[in-house]
């Protein structure tokens, strides 16, 4: 009896060893991956100084950045809050103390961000925004950081990410999706079809918008990017709901939230307070965009 307490403790003790052993190894990796640096060709993009980009620049912020960086850009505290995992503050976008606006040294550090998911360093950001914003045209990116540059300083100092050991080890073994940098395009130049309400500009506002991000990658519906929300997003082709939509009844949904059949668009997980704020030729794009896609069944588990 004594003999077989022996071994049950030896191999108990083991087990726990190699346990321990390969979570320290994955958490090494893991920190070793999050620290990489990166470099990446200057964009050069020149930033406009008329009042019709700035006007521009700041739509775009407001329906592009505002819901993660906060109505002021001041940035959010525990804008991710996924507790075992650790928390990530948006960060502050203004000049003010902790402000990006005053830590960029160049228009190329704020390319870096938006565009490429990496800080001024080098090192990568936990901005899933950028699968979205590495699509912007660099005349649009010019505008954004144009207007980010005249917007009032607010204090705030942010603590970006902050992952838990357990995170490092989940992103090690896959089941944390790779950072932003480890997949965009980091093309250098990024041009857009003209602003019109055609179906190539509603493509490239879904694009940029977000759309895939909730929607899906064939925009069929899918699972919510953050895991602890058990939420679906609906199926945005044809084969969905909105087949029996007009162009009217859509934009009407994203201006109130409201569905034409009458049901509540809830803003903690469909942004329609940021995306009302869309001009109309804006809408109309995105709708011509979303009925030239084929029929797909609703995206399930
Ligand atoms: C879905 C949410 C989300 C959206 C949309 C978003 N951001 Fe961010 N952004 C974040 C988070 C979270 C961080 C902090 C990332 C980190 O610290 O790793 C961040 C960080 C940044 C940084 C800081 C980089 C640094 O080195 O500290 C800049 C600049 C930035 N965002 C600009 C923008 C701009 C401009 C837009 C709109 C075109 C935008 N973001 C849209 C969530 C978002
Ligand atoms: C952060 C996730 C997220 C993003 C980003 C997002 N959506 Fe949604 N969307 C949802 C969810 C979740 C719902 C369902 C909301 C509910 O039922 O309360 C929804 C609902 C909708 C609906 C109603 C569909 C129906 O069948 O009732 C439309 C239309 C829509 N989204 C369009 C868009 C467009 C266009 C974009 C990009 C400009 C977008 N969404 C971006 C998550 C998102």
């Amino acid at each position: 009896m004594k003999n077989v307490l022996k071994w049950i403790g030896i191999v108990l003790g083991t087990l726990i060893g190699i346990i321990l052993i390969v979570g320290v190894t994955m958490f090494a990796l893991g920190t070793a991956r999050m620290n990489k640096t990166y470099d990446f060709p200057p964009s050069n993009i020149e930033l406009p100084t008329d009042q019709a980009s700035l006007e521009f620049g700041k739509h775009r912020v407001e329906t592009l950045c505002a819901g993660c960086h906060g109505a002021d850009l001041s940035g959010i505290e525990k804008w991710f809050n996924a507790g075992p995992l650790g928390t990530i503050d948006s960060a502050n976008l203004t000049s003010g103390e902790g402000g990006f606006g005053r830590e960029a040294q160049s228009t190329e550090d704020y390319v870096r961000a938006i565009r490429h998911g990496i800080d001024p360093e080098g090192k990568s950001l936990f901005m899933p925004a950028v699968t979205s914003t590495s699509h912007l045209s660099d005349e649009d990116l010019g505008a954004i950081i144009a207007y980010l540059k005249t917007i009032p300083p607010v204090d705030h100092t942010t603590n970006g990410k902050n992952f838990k050991p357990l995170a490092l080890i989940l992103y090690t073994a896959g089941v944390i999706a790779p950072l932003p940098v480890e997949v965009v395009s980091h093309e250098t130049h990024v041009s857009a079809p003209e602003r019109t309400a055609s179906v190539e500009y509603g493509e490239y506002l879904v694009n940029t918008n977000d759309c895939h991000v909730c929607h899906g990658p064939d925009l069929a519906g899918g699972p919510f990017p953050d895991p602890t929300i058990t939420k679906i997003s609906p199926n945005l082709t044809p084969g969905g709901e909105l087949a029996g939509w007009t162009e009217e009844q859509f934009i009407n949904t994203i201006r109130t939230g409201v569905t034409p059949g009458g049901h509540n668009l809830d803003p903690e997980f469909m942004p329609w307070k940021d995306y009302r704020l869309f001009y109309d030729e804006e809408l109309q794009a995105i709708w011509l965009y979303l009925q030239s896609l084929p029929k797909l069944p609703q995206w399930t588990k």
